[in-house]
Parts: C-alpha cells; structure tokens; sequence
C-alpha cells in the first residue's frame, strides 16, 4: 500500500510517499530563514507559509515517487501535538484528500514518528521494523525533550520529559545571547569542535536526581551571569569556540547520563535517539562511546529524519494499519497538545 504523508507541526512543511516501509520520497520545506529575524517560530506566519508550501510538496514527493496519485491507497498527517494553527494546515490539506479520493486517513502522533525514526535506515531509505528491539530512546528537539521506554513496536511509556526548557531551546537562548543566529543549535555544535569543553564549567542540572526528568532553564540563566561577569570571552574566536564547548558539554552531559541510566534501569540492551537536537555531534560522539562502554546497542536517526519530515509520520501511519490500528475519521480535530502514550512513572 503506497501512503501520502504530511507533516507541518511547526516550521517545516513536509510530504512524503512510503510503501512497505520503502522511503520514496520525502520532500521538506524549511521555514528556518523566515523565522530567524523574530529569534523563534512565529505561529501565524508558519501557518501562512505551509499553505503556500504544500502543494508544491505533495506534488514534488509523488514526482519523486514515481507513484501517482491513483496509486495512493491512503493518507496521514501529523494531528499534534504542536503549533495548532500549523496542524490546522497540513491536517485539514491530508483529510482533503483522503475524503476527495475516498482513501482512509491516519492521524498521527508527531512525537510516537519521532521514536521510530531510528529504524529508518540505508539507501534507498527503509523502516527496519524487523531489526526492532527494546529500547529506550530520547526526543530531543527545539519543543520537547522525552525520554522514552519502547517495550515493543507500538508500546511505551514515558520515564521523564523536562520540566522547563528543551535541550534546543537551551542550545537556541544560550547561542542568543552569544549573538548566535537562530537556531543556534547548528553554530555551536560547529564553533563547539574547536573549543574546550572544560573552558568553563557550567551546571549538569539534575545529572544526580534519580528520576528521568530533565531541566535546562537554570543552564541558560548561567550562561546568562557567566557574560555578564566575564565581558570580553566571546570577542575572538577561540574564547567563542571554548564558550560553545563548554555550554554543549553541559547539555550533552546530562542528556547522555540520564539515558544511558534510564536504559539500565530498564534492562534493555538498545537505546535510540531522534529530535533535532540529536544531529549535535558531541551527542552523536557521546552517547556512541557511552553505550559502547555499556554493551548498548544504539542507533541514532539519521540525520535527514531527525529533524521534522513526512517519511517518519507515514513510516508509522503504514506500520499501525498493518499492526491493526483503525483509520482517523476524516474530520477529526487537531490535537495541539496531545500527550505521548502511557503515564509517567
Ligand atoms: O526537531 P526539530 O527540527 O524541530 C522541533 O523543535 O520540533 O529541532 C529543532 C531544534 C532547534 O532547537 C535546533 O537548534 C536544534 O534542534 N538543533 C541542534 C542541531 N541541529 C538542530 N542542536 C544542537 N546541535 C545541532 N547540530
Ligand atoms: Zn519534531
């Protein structure tokens, strides 16, 4: 069954064709450069772009396919959460078609495509569903920093989530006030390279509490005093390049730590990571020596969908169906703050 899939949560507008877990196309729109002058995504102006955005995806993910729409045997798009006037947008475009072609609708968790985007792999792109272990996997993105226990395919539960900032917003605020472009996520972890992350010492907030939660907001405060009472470490490169070190090693620290912990505690022997965020290359690094220390099996999304894409939404639309999951009724609402599966332990 070839899928359309649709994706525009936030600030990038996306559409896909998957068929038996085979990616056959997975265009994206990034809104990023209009939304930089603002400093953070403006609602309504996302919304307005991904009107404008879809069709041209759609169309370019079915020409790249190959498939035409007479082909499509079925539609999803991302129902939430998110930003709702952006659900609104591709949500209401999806059920459009589906109603107009007659085709069953999926409705999906943006959050529950994000755990499975590290089962996609190769070239040409394909769910490995049948490589699927138990794992514990972290979301970390620009929203929401999840840790998450995937019993098996389609059960989990959620340890921890952060109780106030996400790890990218933390990596966006700080590069902010660094005088970093937004996002600023990418420019640290490049000026990170060069750096020391020993340069300065900045906070592991809750590195030591023994539950799976995370907090970033005292971070960026001491990111905030440390330019205030040092004026001057950023002006040339290489106190830039230490500054950005030593903030990501902070972050990366305890994002590593508590998920190498979490999977441990869980007994599984695989832990999985997707999210923006999870493109950082000291994360990347990190937590490949820290599960090969602990004999953990890990496998990070790619980095095409680690970020926001349509793929993983019908990679997991398709996956439900054939696991018995029923459609989405065609006029079903956007969930701009649906919570993740399975309560908080
Ligand atoms: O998943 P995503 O594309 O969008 C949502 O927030 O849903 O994540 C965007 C976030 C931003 O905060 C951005 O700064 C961060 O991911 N990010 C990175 C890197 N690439 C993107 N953070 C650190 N290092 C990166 N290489
Ligand atoms: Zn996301």
């Amino acid at each position: 069954m070839a899928l359309l899939a649709i994706e525009t949560s936030c600030d990038e507008t996306s559409a896909s064709v998957v068929h038996e877990g085979r990616i056959l196309s997975n265009a994206v729109s990034s809104q990023v450069a209009l939304h930089a002058e603002y400093g953070g995504v403006v609602p309504e102006l996302a919304a307005r772009e991904h009107l404008r955005n879809l069709q041209p995806m759609v169309r370019a993910a079915l020409a790249e396919s190959g498939v035409p729409i007479s082909r499509i045997q079925g539609v999803a798009a991302t129902r939430g959460p998110g930003l709702p006037s952006a659900l609104m947008a591709g949500l209401k475009a999806a059920q459009g078609i589906a109603f107009t072609l007659r085709l069953p609708f999926f409705g999906v968790h943006h959050h529950e495509a994000h755990l499975y985007s590290p089962w996609i792999s190769g070239n040409p792109a394909q769910a490995r569903f049948d490589e699927f272990e138990p794992n514990v996997s972290l979301i970390a993105s620009g929203g929401h920093t999840i840790l998450v226990f995937v019993e098996s395919e389609l059960k989990h539960r959620v340890l921890g989530a952060t109780v106030d900032d996400a790890a990218g917003e933390c990596f966006d605020k700080s590069g902010k006030l660094m005088g970093l472009p937004y996002p600023a996520g990418p420019h640290i972890d490049r000026l990170a390279a060069e750096g020391n992350p020993k340069a300065f010492d900045f906070p592991r907030p809750k590195l030591s509490d023994p539950d799976d939660d995370f907090s970033f907001s005292g971070l960026k405060t001491s990111v905030r005093y440390c330019l205030r009472d040092h004026p001057g470490i950023l002006d040339d490169r290489k106190g830039l390049a230490d500054f950005c070190a030593s903030v990501q090693g902070a972050i990366v620290d305890v994002l590593v730590a508590k998920t190498i912990r979490a999977a441990k505690r869980m007994g599984v022997r695989c832990v999985t990571a997707s999210g923006g965020v999870s493109c950082n290359g000291g994360l990347r690094r990190q937590l490949a020596s820290a599960c090969a220390r602990e004999r953990i099996k890990l496998r990070l999304a790619e980095k095409a969908y680690c970020t926001d894409n349509a793929a993983m939404i019908g990679v997991l639309a398709e996956r439900q169906m054939i696991l018995g999951k029923d459609p989405t009724p065609c006029d079903a609402d956007i969930m701009p703050s649906w919570e993740l599966a399975g309560t908080k332990v």
